[in-house]
């Protein structure tokens, strides 16, 4: 599984020869590692409604046919805007060509009316990344983590909006993922955070998770 960080949440997975693009907000985002008319994609999956996570979804899905996968009011919406949409919800889970997607509570809002904002596990080559969109602290998570054993989280630690840097640690200690990915800091000074701060934290109280902290355009490969 290669994970490439786009920038703020933004994330492109490549599993099985597709590629799936995780809350693609690229225009506009001042840390974008890529134009949003340059980027190919599959699938694009979007935990909510905001500007910075449905960004250009609608634009890339038009352009390249990719099958775009969120909560029913999201993906309801995207339909009505001539895309190919899954509708799917929290807790559910579903095989698709390329593995399975489980949309996952978020605490947050889902910026459409009646909506829910989510997340997602996906699982695809033996591997299963957590990409926990917008979301504070819940206890559930611990839940989320036994019921599937994550090989990569990606977590929010940029405060404000969503889990700051301490949340996220306690986050990490409960979820107890092989690796962590810090996002969703310092895109604008209101989220500004540091993401050493967080890898500190992450090695004092779970030494057994690794860090790795990704610039825009970085990518990971999971290859174990
Ligand atoms: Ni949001
Ligand atoms: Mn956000």
């Amino acid at each position: 599984m290669r994970v490439t960080f786009l920038g703020h949440a933004a994330v492109r997975l490549d599993v099985k020869g597709q590629t799936l693009l995780i809350d693609p907000f690229l225009t506009d985002n001042p840390l974008a590692s890529v134009k949003a008319g340059d980027v190919e994609a599959d699938y694009i999956l979007v935990s909510h409604a905001h500007a910075d996570h449905l960004g250009d979804t609608l634009d890339i899905a038009k352009r390249t046919g990719a099958t775009i996968i969120s909560t029913a009011e999201v993906a309801g919406m995207c339909a009505e805007q001539g895309t190919t949409s899954h509708a799917m919800h929290v807790g559910g889970k579903q095989r698709f060509d390329f593995g399975t997607v489980r949309l996952t509570p978020a605490f947050h809002g889902s910026g459409i009316s009646g909506g829910l904002a989510c997340g997602f596990i996906v699982e695809s080559e033996g591997k299963r990344l957590y990409h926990a969109g917008d979301t504070g602290l819940f206890g559930d998570m611990r839940l989320l983590a036994e019921i599937e054993p994550m090989d990569l989280a990606l977590l929010p630690i940029g405060g404000n909006f969503t889990m700051d840097v301490e949340d996220a640690i306690r986050a990490v200690q409960m979820m107890r993922p092989r690796r962590v990915i810090p996002m969703h800091y310092a895109t604008w000074p209101v989220i500004e955070a540091d993401p050493e701060e967080f890898k500190r934290g992450v090695e004092t109280y779970c030494p057994d998770v690794k860090c790795v902290i990704l610039k825009p355009g970085e990518t990971y490969v999971i290859d174990n």
